[in-house]
């Protein structure tokens, strides 16, 4: 019938219990302790009982319904309902015998509630009311333990104490607590000996060995298994892993994996940059394998440095003062490292240090010549000769072999080349005259090139400061134009000057200024050194006239007080001019205005000059003329009879120079023909003059004309800005009425040798000396 052990023992209690029930029933109480009467209604049972985990081939007996009805002649029906009924449970209605259809689980569903009714199969009457009874199911050991989790991990520091809790496990049973030992776990270690212990009743799991080391093993797998029925035979069990880590503790101290580290370095490693890399083992982990270096000894005091690499936990050694192979070759260094983070506990294992020693061996690298000085600064005259020699530069190899050195200049630094370098001493000298004026100073960078290795070149600047010399004299500050009022009173102030000097001398200028000695006899101005570098002119007599003289020229010497000393003579230009009483300027001589008094004597040679040219050239032009066409200059004589008609000139006969006015000389033909001749006159060269009147004629003689001539002549003699061959037009046409016909040298030329030559006879010396002055009209006359 039960094939399984447990079964039977199971179906053996079912009996002993089932007897036993039935003795409760028949002599006591139920369960709530109220008396039970015995049901005239003869229901034999309220209570079914059935063992769980059925395996039997046939149908399960519950029990028996049966009526006091029932005489067993089959006319009652047993009618089963509620849970189950008909599916997990079935009546026979006749016997009234319950069968259970299938095996049952307690831990599913431990009992189920069912009614019963008995009826009469032919009448339908009910025999019995509907009675609600129990199928229980009874429990039997058929759960095993289970762990709350699986696997478990856990975390213990290495070197515990035995006994340290490591963490707590638990295992539930789903049998029936309350009955039997089916649901009674105990907890014991299958695997994880002698390291681990774990507590039958509770399941605490703790070291049980001293001095567990991480180092040596760091992960254990205990096994725990968890028995019902009290840990006794027969009981079902589970098991759970454990996977525990040791943690780490700081029980190791750092040790370097040498005594003795070498590294070799080039001199030319920049500073700050790594010359080795060192690094201390150590056991432990994260924190607690955190380690600083330190130099505890070192002959090249604050040369290295070494800090820690947080990452790789290596020191790093760093250079902090440059290397020079030339001075010392190596280094030894004394270097500490230790535990960051120590735990006193471990004291006792020993110190939680090390030390090694590290040697920097420098390497020589070829380096490239070092002049004696960062910068170089080189004075020189300015008026030192070419070729001399202003300093010299030295620089040197830095290098065991020492190779010889070549210097150049640098030529973007000196594109004009005014200086040169002996490439073998580094010599400096000029090429050039120098001139302080012009640049003060010449900044050029000097190179040195090893002769050995060209590629190894330095530079240094060089500052070459250009010294004054005086050579400049001193000038007026600017072009002074001034004025004096014909009624000026003797010693007024008409100017103030002042003067500049290109040099610059040591205490600052210091200008004398003087008349110039040629002028100082007749003087009619006078200048005053203020000897604070400015000078006034004064007047040197009452009043001025402007028609004797329009125009003054002050030669003012102007000297500096330098060695050698400088001197200029500067020309003021004074015009007369009609004031009113206050001194203000009311009208000047115009020809002051032309700003004659700005041209420099060169200017003034290069203005006559192409005077000169000008005047061959119309006498050139003339010439021309005269061989294509025999006319004169002047065509008609009506014509110019006309103009000095309107000219108010009485006469036009040789004797008559009574009317001769300046606007007479005025040949309208002339103007014509300058006019015509403009593009070969510069019209700036010879802005239009106005000239002053003549003053009035004394007297009818020729020496008015005399006179006039003078006077033209002086004015010639000095403004060259006037136009020398209108003069000479004038005069051409002032001969054309007469018998002479024409006194102009161009004039002249046109017409044969039968020319009458009465005026310039007499005007002759004068005449001739204003054609010599423009050049060549003699011969051309004479030919
Ligand atoms: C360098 O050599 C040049 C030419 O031989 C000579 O004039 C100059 O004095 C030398 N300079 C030095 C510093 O010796
Ligand atoms: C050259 O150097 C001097 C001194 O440093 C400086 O005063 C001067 O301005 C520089 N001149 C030029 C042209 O760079
Ligand atoms: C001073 O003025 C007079 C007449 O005005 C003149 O003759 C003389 O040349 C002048 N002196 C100088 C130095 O210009």
């Amino acid at each position: 019938m039960c094939h399984h052990p447990k079964t039977i023992c199971a179906n053996e209690y079912f009996f002993l219990e089932l007897l036993f029930m039935i003795l409760l029933w028949l002599f006591s109480n139920d369960a709530n302790g109220v008396p039970l009467r015995r049901s005239k209604r003869g229901w034999m049972w309220n209570q079914f009982f059935l063992l769980e985990e059925y395996t039997g081939t046939d149908m399960q007996y519950v029990g028996k319904l049966h009526s006091d009805g029932d005489r067993g002649d089959g006319s009652v029906r047993y009618v089963l309902t509620g849970e189950g009924a008909g599916t997990l449970f079935k009546i026979d209605e006749k016997s009234g015998d319950i069968h259970a259809t299938k095996r049952l689980d307690r831990e599913e569903k431990a009992y189920y509630i069912l009614h019963a009714k008995a009826i009469n199969r032919f009448t339908n009457e009910a025999l019995e009311g509907e009675s609600e009874f129990i199928i229980k199911i009874h429990d039997i050991n058929d759960n095993e333990p289970r762990f709350t989790k699986d696997p478990y991990i856990a975390t213990v520091p290495e070197m515990s104490e035995i006994g340290t809790s490591v963490i707590q496990v638990t295992a539930t049973d789903a049998d029936d607590a309350t009955y039997g030992n089916s649901a009674r776990v105990v907890y014991s270690i299958l695997e994880g000996q002698p390291y681990f212990s774990v507590d039958p009743e509770t399941g605490l799991i703790k070291t049980a060995l001293p001095g567990m080391d991480r180092e040596v093993k760091e992960h254990y797998q205990v096994v725990i298994q968890a028995k019902d029925m009290a840990g006794q035979m027969g009981g079902l069990s589970g098991t759970t892993t454990v996977s525990i880590t040791l943690s780490d503790v700081n029980d190791n101290p750092p040790r370097f994996t040498k005594s003795l580290y070498d590294f070799k370095v080039p001199e030319s490693t920049e500073l700050g940059s790594a010359v080795g890399v060192i690094r201390a083992n150590d056991a432990d982990i994260n924190a607690n394998a955190e380690m600083d270096y330190r130099i505890i000894g070192s002959d090249g005091p604050g040369m290295f440095d070494i800090s820690t690499n947080k990452s790789t936990q290596e020191g790093v050694i760093v250079l902090r003062k440059p290397l020079d192979f030339e001075r010392k070759r190596q280094y030894s260094l004394r270097i500490q490292v230790d535990n960051v983070h120590v735990s006193p506990r471990f004291f006792s294992m020993g110190p939680f240090r090390d030390e090694a020693t590290v040697k920097i061996q420098v390497e020589d690298v070829d380096e490239p010549p070092v002049f004696e000085r960062s910068s170089y600064v080189m004075e020189v005259k300015e008026d030192a000769a070419r070729n001399t020699a202003i300093g010299s530069v030295s620089a040197s190899d830095p290098d065991g072999v020492r190779s010889p050195v070549r210097y150049s200049i640098d030529r973007r630094t000196d594109m004009d080349r005014v200086f040169n370098i002996h490439a073998g001493n580094g010599s400096v000298f000029i090429l050039r005259q120098l001139d302080r004026e012009e640049s003060a100073w010449h900044n050029i960078s000097i190179i040195a090139t090893e002769f050995n290795n060209p590629r190894q070149i330095s530079r240094v600047p060089v500052y070459i400061r250009v010294l004054d010399i005086n050579d400049n004299a001193p000038t007026f500050a600017t072009n002074y134009e001034t004025f004096v009022c014909e009624n000026a009173k003797a010693n007024q102030r008409i100017q103030t000057v002042s003067a500049t000097d290109p040099d610059e001398p040591v205490g600052g200028h210091r200008f004398f200024f003087s008349l110039a000695h040629e002028a100082s006899g007749k003087a009619n101005f006078s200048v005053r050194d203020n000897k604070d570098n400015t000078a006034w002119i004064l007047t040197r007599r009452n009043s001025y006239n402007s028609l004797q003289k329009s125009t003054y020229l002050v030669p003012v010497v102007i000297s500096d007080g330098e060695f050698p000393m400088q001197s200029s003579t500067n020309t003021l230009t004074v015009r007369v001019c009609t004031c009113d009483r206050e001194g203000n300027m009311k009208l000047c001589n115009a020809e002051a205005l032309t700003g004659r008094a700005g041209l420099s004597t060169g200017a003034l040679v290069a203005i006559l000059l192409c005077v000169i040219i000008l005047l061959m050239i119309v006498v050139l032009f003339a010439a021309l003329r005269r061989q294509r066409k025999k006319e004169p200059l002047i065509i008609s004589k009506e014509d110019v009879r006309d103009n000095v008609v309107s000219y108010n000139d009485e006469g036009g006969g040789e004797e008559d120079t009574q009317a001769f006015d300046i606007g007479t000389l005025r040949n309208p033909e002339a103007i014509e023909e300058s006019k015509q001749r403009r593009d070969i006159v510069p019209e700036t060269f010879y802005p239009p003059v106005r000239r002053p009147a003549p003053p009035p004629a004394r007297d009818n003689n020729n020496g008015d004309v005399r006179d006039f001539i003078n006077q033209r002549l002086q004015e010639n003699d000095s403004d060259p800005t006037a136009p020398p061959y209108d003069s000479l037009a004038t005069y051409a046409y002032e001969g054309n009425g007469s018998v002479a016909e024409s006194l102009s040298s161009l004039e002249s030329v046109t017409t044969e040798g039968d020319q009458d030559y009465n005026y310039l006879s007499e005007w002759g010396p004068r005449f001739k000396k204003l054609a010599d002055m423009y050049g060549g009209d003699d011969s051309d006359r004479d030919s």
